[in-house]
């Protein structure tokens, strides 16, 4: 819509870089493969590229884990290569977001090695979470934090003089020490971070973890949790860092950078856009996007919501009536690097439960999956988020409709979860299996350049059959159903912003009008006929299924576990 920054509805792909095209033939993805599928990502209509961190790092959380926050990650190309994706991107009219991390940085960066070697009560530990342990002999760690991915929130390190040393404090793992932002050293260099990639022409930030910043300064003990909680959820039960408000003053500093940046550069429009968990509290996800601090921050509720029209209205309806009415924008998504695809879990055979709204992403349910009700389910659920109104995020092989690969050998696994908790947890390596582009299994489905390269992590069996190649030319395909909607999606956008819900998703169906327009979601079992209020004077434009036309026209029934635009 005219006068409205470029990011309000945009859409946006998500690139998990290791994972997306390996262009130097070393069996991971890359910058060159990523500039060579650049007009792919063109083709579906999007306006924008989010890259996964792509920072050096020693891949101990596949770059989460940055050891220098300004370069390029050498295995995946170098600042050169980087900038000529930008021009390539800046043709093809895509914005490019890069990932920050402020939660934490990989132990191997040189803040941290320093900060190891000063010593205690150096100012370079106070750029860390640095205490003495608890015990006769500091043996015990400093408080009873639970880390995210499994174990204790707490390493103990060895002094230079050889000796049993200080604790440092990770939210995450031990490679990903959490970095203290009442460090004045800290808000600079980030300062200088931003700066550096908006220079190169970097349009914004998709910003990481960003409900754990803040911390007490105490450090207190979290309060014992009641009853069972998974290992990897333990640490949301902690108030002295899950939405510690210092956090926020951050946020509001980093607002300030993009928007002098802005004035400074006439033309350009930044966004960043934050990942704060806050299922079923929009009141908690709105502080993140106020006027002062983030211009967007994730709407996870949908994609941790179970294939059903009441929690869909109930996910929908209070994020919309928090964040719309307070002029926020929506984001929404339903898959990303860290969560099972959609596929999978809109297959499994509890997916229509209420029950199985475990308001996690890491948890997963283990009941038998139906790839080809998943797939169905995924097809009505891609014309659900484009449909509504904000920022939609589509996570790389959501348009393949590619599902969650669940019997990765263990040997093969590489997700911290996996070794932090012994195994207990399977962890995401399941939704970052190389993407398949052809058939042809020498070059790993033309993920590689090399007829000889071997996976980081292997593809399974029959993977080629969701490949660009094999969909590009079929009209019902998943990829065609993706591009038919974000091409629609342009006149679904001129409707404005404002919607309306159409009954509360009891009968199986989850609906809203939007200007002119209406989207209707079935989840039910069931065909079920579209509420006349929504029929008419409207015609269908776009269903999740080929037969949708047919049936809509002659008998205004939408079918079981299907979507369908009209107008
Ligand atoms: C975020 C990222 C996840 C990463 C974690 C630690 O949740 O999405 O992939 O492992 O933060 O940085």
């Amino acid at each position: 819509m005219a006068n409205q920054p470029w990011w309000r509805n945009a859409v946006i792909y998500q690139v998990y870089v290791r994972s997306f095209a390996d262009g130097n033939g070393d069996g991971a993805g890359d910058l060159i493969g990523l500039l060579d599928h650049l007009d792919y990502i063109a083709s579906l209509g999007v306006d924008g590229v989010w890259l996964n961190p792509c920072y050096p790092s020693p891949q101990m959380d596949h770059g989460y884990d940055v050891s220098d926050y300004f370069d390029i990650e050498p295995a995946y190309g170098d600042l050169q290569i980087f900038d000529q994706l930008i021009a390539r991107a800046n043709k093809l009219g895509l914005r490019i977001l890069m990932d920050v991390v402020p939660n934490h940085c990989s132990d191997q960066h040189a803040w941290f090695t320093e900060a190891v070697a000063a010593g205690r009560g150096s100012k370079q530990r106070e750029r860390f979470w640095f205490r003495d342990g608890q015990g006769a002999d500091g043996e015990l760690p400093p408080n009873n934090w639970k880390a995210v991915f499994g174990g204790g929130a707490w390493s103990r390190i060895t002094e230079p003089d050889g000796t049993p040393g200080q604790w440092y404090l990770h939210t995450f793992t031990p490679w990903q020490p959490d970095i203290n932002w009442l460090n004045e050293d800290v808000v600079d260099y980030f300062d200088r971070m931003l700066r550096f990639w908006f220079d190169r022409g970097v349009d914004g930030f998709r910003v990481d973890a960003v409900t754990v910043v803040g911390k007490h300064p105490d450090l207190p003990d979290a309060p014992s949790i009641a009853g069972a909680v998974a290992e990897t959820d333990a640490w949301a039960f902690n108030p002295y860092t899950v939405f510690w408000p210092s956090a926020h003053d951050a946020w509001r500093h980093w607002r300030e950078v993009t928007n002098q940046y802005e004035r400074d550069h006439p033309g350009r429009e930044l966004v960043t856009v934050s990942e704060a968990y806050t299922p079923g509290k929009p009141d908690l996800l709105l502080r993140y996007v106020e006027p002062d601090q983030f211009h967007q921050s994730f709407t996870f509720d949908l994609l941790l919501s179970p294939w059903n029209a009441l929690s869909f209205h109930k996910a929908a309806a209070r994020s919309y009536q928090a964040l719309h009415d307070a002029g926020a924008t929506l984001t929404w998504a339903l898959n990303n690097h860290d969560a099972h695809r959609v596929v999978t879990r809109y297959g499994r055979a509890d997916a229509h439960l209420m029950s199985s709204w475990t308001g996690s992403n890491l948890v997963n349910s283990a009941a038998p999956v139906d790839l080809e009700l998943g797939q169905r389910r995924a097809r009505a659920a891609a014309l659900l988020i484009l449909g509504l109104p904000g920022a939609a995020y589509l996570y790389m092989g959501e348009e393949l409709g590619l599902p969650e690969v669940l019997d990765i050998p263990d040997a093969s696994r590489q997700d911290p979860i996996f070794a932090r908790t012994e195994g207990r947890e399977k962890g995401r390596d399941g939704c970052r299996v190389p993407m398949p582009w052809t058939t042809h299994s020498a070059s790993l489905n033309g993920f590689s350049t090399s007829p000889s390269a071997k996976a980081w992590m292997p593809q399974p069996d029959g993977w080629g059959a969701f490949s660009v190649e094999v969909q590009d030319y079929d009209c019902n395909s998943m990829l065609a159903l993706y591009r038919q909607a974000l091409s629609f999606r342009v006149d679904m956008v001129e409707q404005g912003e404002v919607i309306e819900f159409v009954g509360d998703g009891t009968d199986g169906l989850f609906s809203f009008t939007r200007g002119s327009y209406a989207v209707v979601v079935n989840t039910s079992a069931e065909d079920v006929e579209i509420p006349r209020e929504i029929m008419v004077g409207r015609k269908l434009i776009l269903g999740s299924l080929p037969e949708a036309f047919s049936q809509v026209d002659e008998s205004s029934l939408i079918a079981a576990n299907s979507a369908v635009w009209l107008g």
